[in-house]
């Protein structure tokens, strides 16, 4: 048979297509095959039921068979868990902006939430705006010293709350975190939001615990996002009740600052976060905080600042008191620093950088109990190349900081509390010390973590320096099991009897 011109162009077009379909099907294998390795998934849900309540604790386990850099599919989401202090350097040092949004939550869109504040926004010029606005005037160096009597005054309530119960078991971890939230609505809208004058703070406080709580739950509409729309297990219709109640009350304080604001009350040092945001005069580039946004940024504050606060302190009363020669270096340091006699007994925030082994103290706390042990969940905006691997847009990634806490191959016997290691050694936790990561790192480090590591210092030290402190049931009772919520708290909340120390007393006191 004889072959013509148009069979070999025939013949050629075919040969082109094939291999080009060759190429494509092995580039596409080369592409998938250079995926991180990870655990094999079942079908459709992938990896969603393999990681428990505590994925964090699990996804660690899972380090000594695949490394420090882990493939994950959580239904239809790709995910990305980086939990070495290597693989954290690499990814904050040269790939902060190829991850720099927030995968969301379906649940945290109601109200539009996401967009208000900075923790769920994406990495855009409204984040850049609110991220300046925050740093420059109400979390600055400065400002933190401008506020001191703000925290005085809570620290002090609390310091009441605990004389109240006199000697009796008190649940810590609750009035810690009651103290935290007054704290932050002093700071944010320039009151104790609870307080017995005020119903609607109860109400507010209420609202804004269910709203935590479902805040930390595992929906299915974030596996399957095609699910969004009909809200399988209702989380969102849920939150959009909570959060309303939450919203109505901090509407009403928005709108009477308004009006003050409208009458003629100037904004002076005194400012709150509310100030802040209404008084952001905005240009073309950098519009105005509507009023909406205003709102779901005042309630980030309490999310954001709250429990986080609260019960990291919690973990490091509980590890001191499991750990008797922490706690008497501790009150030596205090009794050297801030004195014995009743008159100085109180401590002032000044003297907090001398206290160095309470710092260590809370260092090596939240080495072991970082309050968000999965740091918020990133997202990548483009395909990356991330350590030979390629990550494709739109991957989740999480930072396993509980993991590295824990890492064999950062800390000398890594479950063990031992203060003593960060005496003398430079490992901070400002986001440059990837072993020690518990505010996390890069353009999305908590933009609170010098208020935090004020307040814990504060609250500690007054704490451990005005009582002496039992665990209820005495030390081997403290159980240290976790649970996850929007934080990693104590499974069992942690119950402690105070004893005033009689060398503090005045002689008033000394004879009620
Ligand atoms: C012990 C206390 C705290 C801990 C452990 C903590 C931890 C964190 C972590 C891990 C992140 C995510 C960082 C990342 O993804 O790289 C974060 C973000 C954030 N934190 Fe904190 N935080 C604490 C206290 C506070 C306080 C007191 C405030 C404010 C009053 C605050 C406000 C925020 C905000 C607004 C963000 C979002 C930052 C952004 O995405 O740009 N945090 N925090």
């Amino acid at each position: 048979m004889e072959t013509t011109f148009g069979d070999l162009t025939f013949l050629f077009i075919v040969f082109l297509l094939s291999a080009t379909l060759l190429l494509l099907i092995s580039r596409k294998k080369t592409r998938t095959s250079r995926r991180p390795p990870g655990p094999p998934g079942w079908p459709v849900f992938g990896n969603m039921f393999d990681l428990g309540s505590m994925s964090h604790q699990t996804l660690h386990s899972l380090r000594t068979k695949y490394g420090p850099v882990i493939w994950l599919r959580l239904g239809s989401m790709n995910t990305l868990v980086v939990q070495s202090a290597m693989a954290a350097a690499e990814l904050f040092k040269y790939h902060d902006l190829d991850f720099p949004d927030r995968k969301v939550p379906d649940a945290l869109t109601a109200w539009n939430y996401h967009e208000g504040g900075l923790s769920l926004n994406s990495y855009s010029p409204y984040w850049r705006m609110l991220r300046r606005l925050y740093s420059a005037e109400f979390l600055s160096a400065k400002r933190i010293n401008d506020t001191a009597a703000m925290r005085r005054k809570c620290v002090d309530n609390l310091v009441k709350w605990i004389e109240a119960e006199n000697g009796g078991e008190v649940d810590i971890g609750h009035l810690l975190f009651v103290a935290s939230f007054n704290l932050v609505g002093n700071l944010v809208l320039s009151r104790d939001v609870l307080s017995s004058e005020s119903e609607e703070g109860f109400e507010f406080f209420d609202a804004m615990n269910n709203v935590m709580e479902l805040g930390g739950k595992a929906n299915l509409a974030d596996y399957f996002p095609f699910l969004r729309r009909l809200d399988p297990a209702g989380m969102k219709r849920e939150m959009v009740r909570e959060m309303g109640r939450a919203r109505r009350i901090v509407e009403k304080f928005v709108k009477d600052r308004i009006e003050e604001k409208k009458s003629g009350r100037e904004i002076n040092d005194e400012h709150d976060l509310l100030d802040v945001l209404l008084n952001q005069k905005g240009d073309a580039k950098d519009p105005p905080v509507p009023e909406s946004k205003a709102i779901n940024a005042v309630l980030e504050m309490f999310f954001a600042g709250s429990e986080t606060t609260s019960s990291s302190t919690e973990w490091a009363m509980a590890e001191l008191l499991q750990n008797p020669s922490s706690m008497r270096k501790v009150k030596a340091e205090l009794d050297r620093v801030i004195g014995r006699s009743s008159s100085s007994s109180k401590v002032e925030e000044g003297q907090l950088e001398e206290l160095q082994y309470l710092q260590a103290v809370v260092k090596e706390t939240l080495r072991l109990h970082p309050a968000v042990p999965l740091l918020l969940p990133r997202n990548a905006v483009k395909d990356t190349d991330f350590m030979g691997y390629f990550i494709p847009k739109d991957t989740q990634v999480l930072v396993n900081v509980w993991g590295i806490g824990r890492d064999g191959d950062s800390w000398d016997e890594p479950s063990a509390f031992r203060p003593e290691r960060f005496i003398g050694s430079s490992v901070e936790y400002k986001g440059q010390n990837f072993e020690l990561l518990p505010f996390g790192a890069g353009r999305r480090i908590c933009v609170g973590y010098s208020l935090a590591h004020r307040t814990i210092l504060l609250v500690l030290a007054t704490l451990l320096h005005l009582f002496d402190w039992e665990a209820a049931g005495g030390a081997e009772s403290v159980d240290m099991r976790e649970r996850m919520g929007i934080t990693l708290r104590k499974l069992v909340p942690l119950k402690v009897v105070p004893r005033r120390r009689a060398e503090l007393l005045t002689e008033d006191e000394a004879k009620i």
